[in-house]
């Protein structure tokens, strides 16, 4: 059943879980998650970019999430608008039956200029009223992601902040959640700590912390009851990078997020991690050793069905890490 971020994540706070937040564009996507999320018992949030909106359509996309929640009507599913940039494209998720909506207000609407407090701050309460009015929970964000290493914004995806940052644009503060929260009446918070989209968030092998904890744990004691979000939490398993890499894919030397980190941070209030680099990089995996291996095949379902397989095993292990499973 379709339930709203706020009522999976206060579970998921009174049980000292987090969910995994997954991006899809496509039915075999839909069809793999939703078939590890009833392998482990798992609640589930299955989120759709504006891309991925565009890529699908938001009519065939609802017949599917439509046909996705029916198909398992004992799990928990929240449908979640992620990466908002504006009023209208949250009420039109809204429209289409989404039961939560990211409105970042980080950016501007052009998803590259940071965007002042009180932009943000005014642009998320209009939503947060338009979405509780329609019973939709809204995660907002603060702080700007992108690497503590490099500091540079995640320009790879094509809509993160371009050019260097400052140091502390790229770590919220405290003060300034704990007053974003007040102002705007958000279900949920994204938190700049440490991570960014895509594949290539570390150059080399992370030794200790990645994640700035101190933030975390700072902005969890102050506002005990907002739920804190990870974005860029896929771990870019070097093991799936190699099988791309030795089936003609070229995917540079990187790391991703630990999962050991991630579980910290689940300790620390996080509750939903978002994921979408791992999932892309499981179907391409699958894909490339089928093509590579079969060259004369030209049936898409023999490279579909291996990367639905490969996307319900990822799922499975996140789901058991973050301590989802069993919970739905
Ligand atoms: O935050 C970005 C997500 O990975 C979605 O990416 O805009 O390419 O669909 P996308
Ligand atoms: P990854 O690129 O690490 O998978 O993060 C996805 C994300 O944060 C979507 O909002
Ligand atoms: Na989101
Ligand atoms: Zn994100």
């Amino acid at each position: 059943a379709r339930i709203t971020l706020r009522q999976l994540l206060d579970h998921a706070a009174e049980h000292d879980y987090g969910v995994p937040a997954f991006n899809i564009s496509n039915m075999e996507q839909g069809l793999a998650l939703m078939a590890a999320a009833d392998a482990t018992d798992s609640p589930v949030i299955l989120q759709m970019s504006r891309g991925a909106r565009a890529y699908a359509n938001d009519l065939i996309l609802s017949k599917l999430l439509d046909g996705l929640t029916e198909l398992y009507p004992q799990i928990p599913v929240c449908i979640h608008l992620d990466h908002g940039n504006g009023v209208d494209t949250c009420v039109t998720a809204i429209q289409h039956g989404f039961t939560s909506v990211m409105m970042d207000g980080s950016l501007m609407a052009d998803g590259t200029t940071p965007a002042d407090y009180d932009y943000n701050a005014g642009i998320t309460r209009r939503v947060v009223e338009i979405a509780h009015a329609a019973g939709v929970s809204v995660e907002g964000e603060l702080g700007v992601l992108g690497s503590l290493e490099t500091r540079q914004g995640d320009q790879e995806d094509g809509h993160g902040a371009t050019g260097v940052l400052e140091e502390h644009q790229l770590l919220t503060d405290p003060d300034e959640a704990v007053r974003f929260v007040a102002d705007t009446g958000v279900d949920a918070l994204a938190i700049a700590m440490g991570t960014s989209h895509g594949a290539y968030k570390f150059t080399k092998e992370p030794d200790g912390s990645v994640l700035a904890m101190h933030v975390i744990e700072e902005i969890h004691r102050r506002l005990p009851d907002t739920h804190l979000v990870m974005h860029g939490s896929s771990s870019v398993p070097t093991d799936l990078c190699q099988i791309i890499n030795d089936h003609g894919g070229a995917i540079r030397p990187t790391w991703g997020v630990p999962m050991e980190e991630i579980r910290r941070g689940i300790r620390h209030g996080v509750r939903k991690v978002n994921i979408d680099t791992d999932i892309r990089l499981a179907i391409t995996a699958a894909v490339r050793s089928v093509m590579w291996d079969n060259p004369d095949e030209f049936d898409p379902r023999k490279f579909m069905a291996p990367a639905m397989t490969a996307v319900t095993k990822l799922a499975t292990e996140k789901f058991e890490a973050f301590g989802t499973a069993g919970h739905a």
